[in-house]
């Protein structure tokens, strides 16, 4: 196949929610019409989140199940999908967020009666950084929820992006009777459908057609023409070159688990979404048309079984084509690798693969030679950008309980944090090694994955940090008083660039008043 047509071919997203608002749920849906699974109930649900944190089964059956289904492709339409999981659980956010540095858009969960939810504005935060197109699923329209114009108002407001429906719903709840999809101008009516596929779609070119009474009931069907003509009247014509630059997100509305509203959702992402991008390097950008391949890591996952310690580590492929056992340049450390058993992930199924083109996701087995962010290209020494470190929101110093077994353990901290399972920091003197994570459970995985793959035990204690911020200036008098007095407040991280550990967001902003030459990063992105 011609690299353009594969190109040209494939679509690469990932479906982001705030937990519980029906992610498993919608990707389910998206199998079953894409064919990759025959029923409902086929995906297990990708989540810990109904378990206790301390079981750490738990954790490691998630690390197992999320292995398998990472990355899930599917051809639909004369496309190839691949569909890139994000894990649910907010203490593995950070994870998400590597993710969606290799997918092309995003399809947005939102649970009709919650709304916009903590975890919704994050994630839109860190889609709205690359300018991620965006579309939006409505679910759970079978329930009570919040009106639909309240919701397309919340969105906007709380997600800072314009919206446009373009299906609407016809009541809710119990009441709930279908959607109509304002752009094909039909009507979908609702039936409890949990397994299969609905087909019954009634077109209705004029909405004063009569037939729409008798579908819906008149009450419905005035109130149909009524919200239709404010929607026509208040929003803009959905605009396709907006929605490509993240500035305009289409929404549906639907109910997940009844399959309803799925398959609009599906048809209108093959038409809009676009194909894989180029990405941006130290050098110059990637275009995926770019003879020479290219790609990165996103993220990196330890194999289940700790008698052996390879990794799996996931390959986004930016430009050219990838061949099996075919050497490649890893330019951070200017070694030439191949790849013997290079991987896809279709659905449930692992198997080697020949080739991979841009917008694919491979998973190269990995003895310890890979870090998240790195990349792999056929000699050029370019790294891509944009795999970036977010501040965390736990820190802990980790100290080891076991001085025997001091190698080991810092071994295995830098094998935990290359896999960006967390983020460390080193302080002066002595070496402190301060653990930062965005929540409790990482503690755990990290303390249980040390003992049983590294021997090595350590006990984590508090520390009162809150934020941790990456620190750049020209003034070099002024970051050397700034040095003096936060001595204590100073890190390095695991690029050795200067960062400072603020206790409270006050005290961050004191210094940001104090220091004016000096800039305070968010992100690990700032080169
Ligand atoms: P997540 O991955 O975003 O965390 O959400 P998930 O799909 O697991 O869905 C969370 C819960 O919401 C599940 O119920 C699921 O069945 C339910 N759900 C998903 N879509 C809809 C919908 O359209 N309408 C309604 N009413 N419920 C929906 P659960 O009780 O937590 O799990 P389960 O026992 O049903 O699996």
């Amino acid at each position: 196949m011609k690299n353009s047509e594969a190109v040209e071919k494939r679509r690469t997203f990932g479906i982001i929610a705030h937990p519980d608002a029906g992610k498993t749920t919608l990707t389910e849906k998206l199998l079953l019409f894409g064919g990759a699974i025959q029923t409902a109930g086929a995906v297990k649900n990708n989540k810990i989140k109904k378990t206790a944190t301390s079981d750490f089964m738990e954790i490691e059956k998630q690390r197992g199940i999320s292995v398998a289904t990472s990355v899930m492709a599917f051809e639909y339409s004369g496309k190839q999908v691949n569909i890139l999981d994000t894990p649910g659980h907010k203490d593995f956010a950070e994870d998400t967020y590597r993710t969606l540095t290799a997918v092309d858009s995003v399809i947005l969960v939102i649970d009709s009666a919650n709304g916009v939810e903590s975890q919704t504005e994050k994630l839109m935060e860190v889609c709205r950084m690359r300018n991620t197109p965006v579309i939006i699923y409505v679910n759970k329209m079978d329930r009570e929820g919040k009106d639909a114009f309240t919701l397309l108002d919340e969105l906007e407001e709380k997600l800072n992006i314009k919206v446009r429906p373009l299906t609407w719903p016809i009541g809710m709840g119990d009441r709930f009777k279908g959607v109509y999809n304002l752009h094909e101008q039909n009507l979908n009516l609702f039936q409890v459908n949990k397994t299969k596929i609905a087909e019954d779609i009634v077109t209705i070119k004029d909405l004063s057609d009569p037939t729409l009474d008798e579908m819906i009931g008149t009450s419905f069907a005035e109130e149909l023409r009524e919200e239709v003509e404010i929607i026509n009247g208040v929003y803009d014509d959905f605009d396709r070159e907006k929605y490509l630059a993240g500035k305009l997100a289409p929404v549906f509305f639907g109910s997940a688990v009844n399959n309803f509203g799925v398959k609009e959702l599906l048809d209108t992402f093959i038409q809009i979404s676009p194909s894989p991008r180029g990405r941006d390097t130290d050098m110059r950008f990637i275009e995926p048309d770019d003879p020479k391949f290219s790609g990165f890591v996103f993220k990196i996952h330890a194999n289940l079984d700790p008698k052996h310690r390879d990794r799996i580590a996931f390959l986004r492929i930016v430009s050219g084509k990838f061949e099996r056992n075919t050497f490649y340049t890893h330019v951070r450390s200017d070694k030439k690798m191949k790849f013997a058993n290079p991987t896809s992930f279709m659905a449930q199924d692992k198997s080697v693969i020949e080739e991979a083109f841009p917008g694919d996701v491979i998973g190269l087995y990995d003895t310890g030679n890979f870090k998240i962010g790195d990349t792999l290209t056929e000699g050029e020494k370019l790294q891509f950008k944009g795999i970036p470190s977010f501040s965390p929101e736990i820190f802990m110093e980790l100290e080891n309980l076991d001085p025997m077994k001091s190698k080991q353990l810092d071994k295995g901290i830098h094998q935990l944090t290359d896999e960006g399972v967390a983020q460390m920091f080193i302080m002066q003197p002595g070496n402190r090694k301060i653990v930062g994570t965005v929540g409790q459970l990482q503690f755990e995985v990290i303390q249980y994955r040390l003992i049983n793959e590294y021997g090595a035990n350590c006990r984590f204690t508090p520390r009162n940090f809150t934020k941790s911020v990456w620190i750049t200036t020209t003034n070099q008098e002024q970051l050397e008083s700034f040095k003096r007095a936060k001595a204590n407040y100073l890190a390095t991280d695991k690029d050795g660039n200067m960062v400072f550990l603020a206790e409270t967001q006050f005290l961050l902003q004191m210094a940001e008043q104090d220091y004016p030459d000096i800039t305070f990063h968010k992100n690990s992105e700032f080169k």
